[in-house]
């Protein structure tokens, strides 16, 4: 593990990398690989649901605003001739400043792996202006994500109370990812 040389402590950001490691796996494997529009449907109705519900628990949390997703995934999803998704998980409870750190993690992290998501969703013929929008916002902006990790690894909160608030959302999005396709 990384550690902060001047201090002797883990840089917060590997730590939370390590602890989810095996969450972020599992939640890899529900997804899937977009073989077909069905699935990549499933998919961004499945991040509508985790959105909607994420996005207003992590809000407020001075000096960071998460980046909203949600009208870019329900567009996303009209393009597909998706439904709305009709389900409303009970919003994650995060008990304070540092779990809310935590679950933030997960939200600016995922845009790491939407790289890669999107250039699946543009070998099913989707682009940054139909039914991949949400994809190619989200991972259009590095500079956002190293603003972060500064962010993070400035922080002073107790590592573990912040890898809390990053377990406690990464379950719950493997509880809606792990939910039936939708056709
Ligand atoms: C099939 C679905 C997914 C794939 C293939 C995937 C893939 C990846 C990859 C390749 C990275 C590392 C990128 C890099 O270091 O440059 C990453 C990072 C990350 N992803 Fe995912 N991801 C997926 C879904 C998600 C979802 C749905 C979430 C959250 C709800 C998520 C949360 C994260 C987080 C927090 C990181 C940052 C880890 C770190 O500190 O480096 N991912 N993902």
């Amino acid at each position: 593990m990384d550690l902060d040389r001047t201090l002797g402590r883990p840089i917060l950001r590997s730590y939370l990398r390590e602890q989810t490691s095996d969450l972020h796996q599992r939640l890899d494997a529900q997804v899937g690989s977009f073989a077909s529009v069905a699935q990549y449907r499933a998919f961004v109705g499945q991040s509508l649901t985790f959105r909607r519900m994420a996005e207003p628990v992590c809000a407020g949390f001075a000096p960071w605003n998460a980046l909203s997703l949600i009208d870019d995934m329900a567009s996303d999803l009209a393009d597909l001739d998706g439904a709305l998704p009709l389900s409303s998980p009970s919003p994650v409870v995060l008990r304070d400043p540092a779990a809310r750190l935590g679950a933030l993690y997960v939200l600016e992290g995922s845009s790491l792996g939407a790289r890669l998501l999107f250039r699946r969703a543009e070998a099913l013929g989707f682009t940054e202006r139909f039914g991949a929008r949400h994809l190619a916002r989200q991972s259009g902006d590095r500079e956002r994500w190293r603003a972060f990790v500064e962010l993070l690894d400035a922080s002073t909160f107790a590592p573990s109370a912040v890898a809390a608030g990053a377990v406690l959302l990464f379950e719950a999005a493997l509880e809606i990812y792990g939910e039936a396709l939708i056709g």
